[in-house]
């Protein structure tokens, strides 16, 4: 009724003023009062979908410890087992060459497995890498190798990367003074300058210069990194998150953040230090993470794209739905004591110290801790006890950080009164949706009615999952009317990051469908998805634009018709440029009257688009740029017509 209300007394406005609105659809730009959360755009992140090993972190060896064996894991500590070699090892000649695991063997508790390689010299040790190991043209890789050898007077091998038929060696080089203690020995090779072709047909090949036995207990190989830094990221995976513009990460998780058992949790004390130092862990998507992609490397990850951590604590629960009650959690809020100190904690800090040693004398900037992961699965009631004990332990020693419940206001209390806590407080909430298009549509209003004098809202994971292994056109259209939905809302959406971020499209290197970013050895691309938010997240004013509609078109839908576009404004004080962005859902084009209520108006304005004539289209690892924004000129002023192709995300600028 409000609505139509409304619109009437729009429509009768705009006519008074002379615009002939009868029929058309008119968007009417209103004074911006209303802040926009400065950290409204964000990224989140896990390991899922081998998003780190095989992804982001650059390292290229699989199973570099050799402690995925061939034939699985060992059932219990009971059961005789005998682990046969070492998965995604191979020999080039088995007949000459012979493999043996010893489990306790290796050089550290980190890397405890000796990988015992006897062979004749010339025989070769072959590692796949992520579905293959990328090889460009004068790439510098930087290796290291923890060996052992007890061939009389020392002995040496070459490291390659070789083609898969082996014919071809692109890079090589020979580690010498092998001797018979464990030694970190490091290497680095590149690849031809005049390499005609990047490819990722490509293996690691260690070759026996000598006949005799070698032991390994861990390799590693990393190309060129962004930043250039050690134990890095992937430039190009780097870049474009950068080109997202994020305000922030949250990391660690996701369900990375709590395991599925104690044991699998994200043990933040287990993934800083020296990579050789750090045992890994499996994910809960079903691989092993060795860690070296760990907390410090997690924060400079965001220092690098310019943006701050959300920081998510480990809080006592586990996703087989094993917990510790709060009378028992005392160790877990100390370690996240202890982890905000190593985020922000100076010199005379103990952790804060220890992160200097790291190589980062500066604090990082540290606004937001979220204590746990999707506790709104915990049905024990566990969760108010938890959280209270986290949220007053932090508190007392950081009063400056704000907390995010991953219970909704309503269940957190509910479950408090049923288990006796009281006195809980709630500063933000985090609330995950994974929806169809359609229901990102419908939810276009939801944050509308939310109270203003509850908590704020942290949108922590959500997803138009329409499309796989990344998400297509019309998932973007949903993703858009949710970022539109958000931002209108921002003063009370705080922050909002979508999710899953990437995924590794090899066959095996899916877990969870529909990710904004597409992976392989060699490249990566964006998914329509990935292009609305960069569009979102590149032009966000500081003050949210109101906007009344006049003449919504409907749209028909299966089960009976929804609005046919979706919006939202912001305007940027200081430079006085507004941005407007208009979702058109559906499969006819909309030609949309814009009128703005007072202020300057820049003539000369911009229309960023990104469309398909099909919904269902998509961008792909071999056809990477199908859907990509276009931008064209427009002509602004106080009044103007633009022009909305069917199925469209656009971002106007005036
Ligand atoms: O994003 C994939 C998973 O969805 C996350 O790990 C978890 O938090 C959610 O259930």
């Amino acid at each position: 009724m409000k609505t139509f209300r409304t619109a009437l007394a729009t429509m009768a406005l705009l006519s008074s003023m002379g615009i002939h609105a009868q029929g058309q659809v008119t968007l009417r730009l209103d004074e911006a009062k209303t802040s926009v959360s400065p950290l409204l755009y964000g990224m989140m992140t896990e390991e899922i979908n081998f998003a780190y090993e095989g992804g982001l972190y650059a390292q290229l060896l699989r199973n570099v410890s050799f402690r995925d064996a061939q034939n699985g894991k060992r059932p219990n500590p009971w059961t005789p087992w005998k682990p046969e070699g070492a998965k995604f090892w191979s020999l080039t000649d088995s007949t000459t060459s012979k493999v043996r695991i010893e489990e306790k063997g290796g050089y550290n508790r980190a890397n405890p497995v000796a990988f015992v390689w006897t062979a004749q010299k010339g025989d070769g040790l072959l590692n796949d890498g992520y579905w293959g190991i990328p090889v460009r043209a004068g790439e510098q890789y930087q290796g290291a190798v923890i060996v052992k050898s007890n061939i009389a007077g020392g002995s040496e091998f070459e490291v390659a990367l070789v083609s898969n038929d082996g014919k071809t060696v692109y890079a090589s080089t020979v580690v010498k003074n092998i001797n018979d203690n464990w030694q970190r020995l490091d290497f680095s090779f590149n690849a031809p300058k005049n390499l005609e072709k990047a490819t990722k047909d490509v293996k690691f090949r260690i070759t026996a210069l000598k006949s005799g036995e070698y032991q390994l207990s861990k390799v590693v190989l990393f190309p060129e990194t962004f930043k250039g830094r050690k134990n890095g990221l992937r430039k190009d995976l780097m870049q474009m998150m950068c080109d997202m513009n994020p305000k922030f990460l949250r990391f660690p998780g996701g369900n990375y953040l709590e395991g599925n058992d104690f044991q699998n949790r994200f043990d933040w004390k287990r993934t800083v230090g020296n990579p050789d130092e750090r045992p890994g862990h499996m994910s809960p998507w079903g691989y092993r993470s060795t860690d070296g992609l760990g907390l410090l490397e997690f924060l400079q990850w965001a220092e690098d794209c310019g943006a701050e951590p959300i920081l998510g604590v480990f809080a006592g629960y586990v996703l087989s739905t094993d917990y510790l009650s709060a009378d028992f959690c005392d160790n877990f809020v100390q370690d996240a004591l202890d982890e905000i100190e190593y985020v922000i904690g100076g010199a005379d800090t103990k952790w804060g110290a220890q992160r200097i040693k790291d190589g980062h004398p500066e604090p990082f900037p540290l606004h937001y801790v979220e204590i746990g992961n999707e506790d709104f699965f915990d049905l024990s009631g566990s969760y108010p006890g938890r959280y209270k004990k986290f949220y007053e332990a932090i508190k007392a020693k950081y009063p400056h950080l704000q907390i995010i419940s991953t219970q909704e206001a309503k269940m957190i209390k509910e479950q408090a009164e049923e288990t006796g806590v009281d006195n809980i407080k709630l500063d933000v909430i985090d609330e995950h949706y994974y929806r169809s298009t359609e229901d990102m549509y419908r939810a276009f209003n939801q944050y509308d009615s939310y109270d203003r004098k509850g908590p704020k809202i942290f949108c922590g994971e959500w997803a138009s999952r329409e499309g796989t292994p990344t998400t297509n056109m019309n998932a973007a259209l949903g993703d858009a009317a949710w970022m539109s939905a958000m931002e209108r809302n921002s003063d009370i959406v705080i922050a909002h990051c979508y999710a899953p971020l990437f995924v590794n499209v090899n066959k095996g290197g899916m877990q969870w469908e529909s990710d904004l970013i597409g992976v392989d050895a060699l490249n990566a691309y964006g998914s329509p998805s990935y292009y609305a938010q960069c569009m979102y997240a590149n032009h966000v004013g500081n003050k949210i634009v109101p906007i009344e509609v006049a003449n919504m078109p409907k749209m028909a839908v299966k089960d009976g018709e929804l609005s046919q576009i979706y919006y939202s404004a912001t305007t940027d004080t200081k430079t006085g440029k507004t941005y407007l962005k208009l979702v058109n859902g559906g499969s006819t084009k909309q030609n949309v009257t814009i009128y703005i209520k007072g202020g300057k108006v820049q003539k000369n304005g911009k229309q960023i688009i990104l469309t398909s004539a099909n919904p269902e289209d998509t961008n792909s690892i071999d056809n990477p740029r199908n859907i990509v924004p276009v931008a064209k000129k427009i002509k602004a002023g106080k009044n103007f017509k633009v022009h909305l192709p069917a199925y469209s995300v656009n971002v106007l600028t005036f």
